[in-house]
């Protein structure tokens, strides 16, 4: 699917417009519909209406003006697209003006070409006969908006990179767990930092046991496949700290000995969709030129149960000299985890945020609606909350009360790695703080019910990783760049 961008008043009418529609404004003359209101998901195909620019229109129902969003215009160009796909339509024209609402026409274009993009991923490539390749061959943004060329171009510019990196940590999370090993995500890491203006440095199994990354070494032991540190760090020069972002990279979750029962147990090939999000976040960073350092850190290993696999009741000892009482091998991205966030003192971070498909107990909570937020900075938790509205990839705060940490004391250690009773996604998140200590500014993202689509109706993501965490952490780092 090509993206153009059209300011003329165009000659040639399309296969289909796509004209929005706002909730009690009435669509023009010709386009007036009888059953149609505007109502937000509605949808309504007006054939052979030979206007100027379509030959057939499609009205898209935006909802009250008043509840307008970007996500909205997303999920339109979503569902625009999809339509088009369905028809079998080779050109879709997209009204943009019809579709900005107070948004500036730079704004909603990006918004548009996201949603288009976003929702036209698949990932076939098991597939011996894959499936026809859609026949939309052209999404062609269009406006008689000649004064904001500029703007929509440079947006949509950027909108088309951001895909990218999503498409990109998508690639990386659906790959099949015998395939996405903790090598092969190092290797993946590093080669797409060499295309992408990044440095890379891959620690392999002596360096982390010579650091003493006791957490990595416990979770890893019981695998064949050896654990990965990946650090990956844009090319900026600038006196700032930097912002440091650690990802969850369990190529594969089985629960370890806590084994977790059979049924579903493939879909924790989706444990490492922090570490691809983060991935995904540095090529985006890097290709948008953001003037701010950036580094990414990726622990990754396999959780696996076998005679070496480390046992409940194990007491290891992380990066930063604390003892942790494993209780529950299944608990095991926040061992990982701790090891990463004490790694990350060295650079001295302006700000430390973590991303994890890490609890059960996130997922019960707010479905695939919001990943889980909790952080020790206000400033940095709100930046967090508006860089997730922007982008559509929500966000709920949870507390840190001091008095959680009582749930997770150990009789035999420092901590133990499990919540005594209840609270599993908060006290998981101060577990990490215990990690993240030597940083005044540290958040954590529990993205267990975002990171993948199990099949339900989402128009931006198809079945499989949803890429959760790119867009959101493009906008968190935009905002440092100003
Ligand atoms: N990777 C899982 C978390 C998870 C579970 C994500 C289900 C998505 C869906 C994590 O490693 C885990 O197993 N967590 C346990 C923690 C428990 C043992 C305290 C959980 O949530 O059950
Ligand atoms: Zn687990
Ligand atoms: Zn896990």
């Amino acid at each position: 699917m090509k993206i153009t961008i059209s300011f003329s008043k165009a000659t040639q009418p399309a296969d289909l417009l796509a004209v929005g529609c706002f909730e009690g404004h009435k669509p023009s003359q010709d386009l007036s519909a009888k059953k149609f209101s505007g109502k937000y998901g509605e949808t309504a195909y007006l054939p052979s209406i030979s206007l100027r620019a379509g030959k057939n229109a499609l009205l898209i129902g935006l909802g009250k003006k008043e509840k307008f969003t970007l996500d909205k215009i997303r999920c339109a160009a979503a569902r625009a697209a999809c339509y088009a796909k369905s028809m079998k339509v080779e050109e879709l024209r997209f009204d943009l003006e019809s579709f900005s609402g107070d948004f500036s026409a730079g704004e909603a274009a990006g918004a548009a070409v996201e949603g288009a993009r976003l929702s036209n991923y698949r990932f076939d490539r098991y597939k011996s006969k894959p499936s026809p390749a859609s026949s939309l061959t052209e999404f062609e943004l269009y406006t008689p908006k000649t004064s904001a060329q500029s703007a929509i171009k440079k947006s949509v510019r950027e909108a088309e990179i951001v895909s990218e990196g999503v498409y990109f940590t998508r690639d990386l999370a659906n790959e099949p767990p015998n395939v996405m090993t903790p090598e092969k995500l190092a290797e993946s890491a590093r080669q797409m930092a060499s295309k992408n203006n990044l440095s890379c440095q891959i620690l392999g199994p002596a360096e982390i046991k010579r650091l003493k990354m006791g957490g990595i070494l416990g979770v890893s032991q019981g695998s064949v496949n050896p654990p990965r540190f990946i650090i990956l760090q844009n090319k900026v020069k600038s006196s700032k700290k930097p912002i440091v972002l650690v990802g969850k990279g369990i190529t594969f979750d089985t629960g370890g000995i806590s084994i977790k029962p059979s049924g579903d147990m493939d879909k924790m090939k989706f444990d490492m969709c922090g570490a691809a999000a983060v991935i995904g976040a540095m090529k985006v960073v890097a290709n948008l030129k953001l003037p701010v350092k950036v580094i990414g850190l990726v622990p990754t290993c396999e959780n696996m149960p076998s005679g070496s696999a480390q046992r409940p009741g194990d007491i290891i000892t992380c990066l930063n000299g604390k003892t942790v009482e494993v209780l529950n091998t299944d608990a095991e991205g926040r061992l990982i985890l701790a090891d990463a966030l004490a790694y990350a003192k060295r650079f001295n971070p302006r700000v430390l945020v973590d991303i994890a498909t890490l609890t059960g107990a996130c997922a019960a909570t707010f479905a695939d609606l919001a990943s889980g937020l909790m952080s020790t900075d206000e400033d940095l938790a709100g930046r967090i909350k508006e860089a997730g509205e922007a982008s559509g990839e929500r966000v709920w705060e949870l507390p840190l009360w001091d008095e959680y940490f009582d749930l997770i004391k150990a009789t035999y250690a420092d901590i133990q790695n499990i919540s005594k009773k209840y609270a599993g996604t908060i006290t998981a998140g101060m577990f990490l703080k215990e990690f993240a200590d030597h940083t005044s500014a540290w958040a954590h993202l529990d993205i267990a019910g975002t990171a993948w689509n199990e099949g339900g109706p989402k128009p931006l993501s198809p079945i499989g990783a949803t890429g959760i965490g790119v867009r959101l952490f493009t906008r968190l780092v935009q905002g440092y760049s100003r």
